[in-house]
């Protein structure tokens, strides 16, 4: 029988068959012991759709389409061991093609392995067609909690070391109230190792709008001699953070693929805003009461009406903050639409 026959009753469901056909005849070709297996595997011979498949590779050694379908069928079956030994073996072959780092990440995430899961699903998502990426996020937010929070904000989240305020609760307020519709750029006042400047980047990015992130720090965690109630220094508890690494090295790999951050290496008592105008910003750098005053007035005055100032640590073990932030208030209580709290010690205070 040809090839274009064996392909017609393929087509037409006569598997049994086919199969009959293969027990008399070697396969010749890739495409026949594909043939072959697939009508066992339409059959719901499994074993021996596998094992035909087996035998095509002995003779095909690293071919393509009988590794794609060992692997689909393989995996189908939940035969999850086999199926990731074939997939590692069609990467070799096709390190590009998204099906088998989607494939493997769903056995990884399936053995609760979610650090391998999630670093080979990365690998999924950077080959796959732009328009299945979504897709593929949805379908692992059940199982990550990464991708939910990618699901959510667009981009997936820093390391969570490099973050120590937690920026969702600012996320989620330039979300809700629209800032990013706002004229105007954003500024970040203390960023520390990074990931808070990275989640702002990020989500400029995700909403498509073209704004810059001015982050201003130091770099030098011992420039904050501020005493907490409980009485420990601000520099000792940043000290206890880095363990002797070097701050800022930190920061530039977590920020390195940020293309719209603008670092500003300088004492914020110093520095120069290069921008004309701000739409929202974050102060959470020195925290002795001539800082928070200095570094409010930088960002106010370059406010946009409806733009909002975001204060970390009000209300909370730093009274000198707190009682600065109060003065604030009372002083630009005309320039001001409304105050709220929220995400525990964040006070945001919008312009009128
Ligand atoms: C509390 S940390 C910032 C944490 C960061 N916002 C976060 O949540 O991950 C305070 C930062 O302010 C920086 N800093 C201290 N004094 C400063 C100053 N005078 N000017 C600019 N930055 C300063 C420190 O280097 C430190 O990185």
């Amino acid at each position: 029988m040809d090839k274009d026959r064996l392909f017609e009753f393929f087509k037409k469901g006569m598997y049994k068959e086919i199969v009959e056909f293969f027990h008399e005849h070697v396969p010749e070709d890739q495409e026949e012991y594909i043939l072959d297996a697939l009508s066992y595997y339409n059959l719901g011979l499994v074993n021996d759709a596998v094992r035909t498949l087996k035998v095509g590779l002995i003779s095909f050694p690293g071919d393509k389409d009988l590794l794609f379908n060992i692997v689909e069928i393989l995996y189908n079956a939940n035969m999850f061991d086999e199926a990731e030994k074939y997939a590692v073996q069609a990467i070799n072959v096709e390190p590009d093609n998204y099906v088998y780092y989607d494939i493997l990440a769903t056995i990884y995430f399936s053995r609760n392995d979610k650090e391998n899961g999630l670093r080979i699903l990365k690998n999924a998502l950077k080959y796959a067609p732009d328009n299945l990426v979504p897709q593929l996020i949805d379908k692992y937010s059940s199982v990550s909690e990464d991708c939910l929070y990618a699901k959510k904000y667009g981009f997936f989240p820093p390391p969570s070391f490099a973050d120590i305020s937690g920026y969702e609760v600012l996320l989620d307020t330039i979300i809700k109230e629209k800032l990013y519709l706002l004229e105007g750029d954003i500024v970040e006042i203390g960023a520390f190792l990074g990931g808070g400047t990275y989640k702002l980047s990020k989500l400029m990015e995700a909403l498509g709008v073209d704004k810059i992130v001015y982050a201003i720090d130091t770099f030098d965690f011992r420039s904050d001699e501020s005493t907490s109630t409980s009485g420990e220094r601000m520099s000792d508890l940043y000290g206890e953070i880095l363990k002797g690494r070097n701050q800022f090295d930190i920061y530039s790999k977590i920020t390195m693929n940020c293309k719209n951050v603008v670092t500003l290496i300088s004492d914020s008592k110093n520095v120069v805003l290069p921008c004309d105008k701000v739409c929202f910003a974050y102060i959470d750098g020195n925290h002795s009461p001539d800082y928070v005053r200095n570094d409010f007035y930088l960002v106010w005055n370059k406010l946009v009406s409806h733009g909002v100032v975001s204060f970390d640590d009000y209300g909370y073990d730093l009274p000198q903050v707190t009682k600065t932030i109060h003065k604030l208030i009372g002083e630009e209580s005309e320039r001001i639409l409304k105050l709220w709290t929220a995400g525990g010690k964040r006070i945001f205070i919008e312009k009128e």
